[in-house]
């Protein structure tokens, strides 16, 4: 059976992530990435959740409560901060960003283009070699557009040399559909 981008995103994570290291949640949201992310590394790793809603934040630790976590460190900010944060002699093991707003909001705060190519630029830098970073890409709201168009600008300019980068996306769906961007660092 062909996967749907979020099971897809996740199968891409647990391919690669490993027990102990460090990773990133760039829009932790309600926490179901946060919390994949940090099963997969668990006691001995760290999960550095980011989002820049209360209510995010909230909705996150409430599910990261019920699963009994305490190896995530959830970050009332935004992502391009990451440097201020995830101490700089720390490398990635593996990232996610799921663009776009938070389900059930009003949808008047969403992730915007630039910030969101900073962070990206940021994160690749510090992957470890053969770790991802795994992006959703949502397009069908207000401002989404612009966002997929910068971020697939920028992700389409790196060095192959440096960074091999996928796209995942059902191309018979109406109404633009979300698709996976994976960026392996592998040299
Ligand atoms: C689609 S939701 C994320 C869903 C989440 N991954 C989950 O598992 O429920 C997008 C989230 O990005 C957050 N966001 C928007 N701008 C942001 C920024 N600059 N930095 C971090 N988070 C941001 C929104 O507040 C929203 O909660």
């Amino acid at each position: 059976m062909v996967l749907k981008v979020i099971p897809f995103a996740h199968e891409l994570l647990k391919q690669t992530v490993r027990e102990g290291d460090i990773v990133i949640d760039a829009t932790c949201g309600k926490g179901h990435d946060t919390l994949l992310l940090s099963q997969l590394v668990k006691e001995k790793g760290r999960v550095f959740a980011f989002d820049v809603q209360e209510d995010a934040i909230r909705q996150t630790n409430e599910q990261l409560k019920q699963y009994g976590v305490s190896n995530t460190t959830l970050i009332l900010d935004s992502h391009e901060k990451i440097n201020e944060y995830v101490p700089s002699d720390y490398l990635i093991g593996g990232a996610i960003f799921n663009l776009g707003y938070l389900p059930g909001s009003d949808k008047q705060t969403i992730t915007q283009p630039e910030s969101t190519v900073q962070a990206i630029q940021q994160i690749i830098t510090r992957l470890k070699k053969h770790c991802l970073l795994v992006i959703v890409v949502y397009a069908g709201h207000p401002g989404g557009e612009e966002e997929k168009e910068a971020v697939l600008q920028f992700v389409q300019t790196l060095s192959q040399k440096e960074y091999a980068v996928l796209q995942y996306g059902f191309i018979n769906q109406q109404n633009s559909p979300p698709f996976v961007l994976a960026i392996e660092r592998i040299k």
